[in-house]
């Protein structure tokens, strides 16, 4: 990544994982930082250590983004933040019940958490990158946009993220401001935990760690490329469920519990 591309990053889901290494690589390239999710005293530990180790600018702003009201209070946030260029839209979690079954709420969470929050904080940021003529979005979807067997909400609500992004992408050609949907494959770091999900089941060669995920991630933003999926094997799986060939025997490989198992389902 060339150094100080960025003046502020605004990073949801911050407190840990990918939003994490984020953070880390944003602050040693000198770019001010503006870090969100719920957990408030990871933040201000995260913050004190970046402010103190590279030198910028480390704000947080504490939110808990499957409320409305509260993805509405960091949009305003954001339009009152007038030299923020990048946004990055991170945060997320794993389902823990099937879709039939559940009315804990689970599936509207996920939808404010991984759709309403990256539709309203988008907006937001927008016009004065527009007005600029720079800036860049980030959008974290995943491989599971394009699987059969990662979960009804998860997958689909990833799904969305790819094609918002790439259609505008398309909307805001010639305005200088670029956007990633980032889709990671099996990363280490505290989302399978956090959804119950065990990962001993899960074969070495399968996992990416966060760093490197997040390095391809900034390396690629701008490049002419809106979907990237980052590692050679992820980009097979990618294509074989992309395929319609192959789709149809990942539909068919779908039904071993093991496989389904694997995916987090
Ligand atoms: N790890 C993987 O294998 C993998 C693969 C593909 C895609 N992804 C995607 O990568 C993104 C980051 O996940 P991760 O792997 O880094 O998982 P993680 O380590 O569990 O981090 C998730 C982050 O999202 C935040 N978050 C969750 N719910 C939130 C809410 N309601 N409001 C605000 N913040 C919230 C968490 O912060 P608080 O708990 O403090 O709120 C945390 O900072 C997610 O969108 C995930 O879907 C992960």
């Amino acid at each position: 990544m060339r150094k100080q591309i960025y003046q502020k990053a605004l990073i949801t889901g911050a407190s840990a994982g990918l939003g994490e290494e984020y953070a880390r690589q944003l602050a040693a390239a000198g770019t001010n930082l503006i870090l969100v999710a719920r957990r408030k005293e990871r933040l201000e530990k995260l913050a004190a250590e970046l402010s103190e180790k590279f030198r910028v600018s480390v704000e947080v702003f504490p939110a808990d983004l499957s409320r409305e009201e509260e993805i509405l209070r960091l949009a305003e946030k954001i339009k009152q933040t007038a030299d923020l260029d990048l946004l990055i839209n991170n945060a997320g979690f794993g389902g823990k019940v099937k879709f039939h079954k559940d009315d804990s709420g689970e599936a509207e969470r996920m939808i404010k958490v991984h759709i309403l929050a990256t539709v309203l904080l988008t907006r937001a940021a927008l016009p004065a990158m527009i007005r600029r003529g720079r800036g860049a979005v980030i959008n974290v979807s995943s491989v599971a946009a394009f699987s059969p067997f990662s979960g009804t909400m998860y997958s689909s609500t990833k799904a969305f993220l790819v094609m918002f992004s790439e259609n505008l992408q398309t909307e805001l050609a010639g305005t200088g401001v670029k956007v990633q949907a980032l889709c990671p494959g099996l990363t280490h770091t505290e989302f399978h935990q956090v959804a119950g999900m065990n990962k001993e089941a899960i074969p070495d060669f399968l996992w990416m760690k966060a760093d490197r995920v997040v390095r391809i991630s900034l390396r690629t933003l701008g490049r002419n490329k809106v979907t990237v999926v980052p590692g050679a094997g992820n980009r097979l799986i990618a294509f074989f469920m992309r395929c319609p060939w192959t789709f149809a025997v990942m539909r068919w490989l779908s039904r071993s519990r093991k496989i389904r198992k694997m995916a987090g389902m």
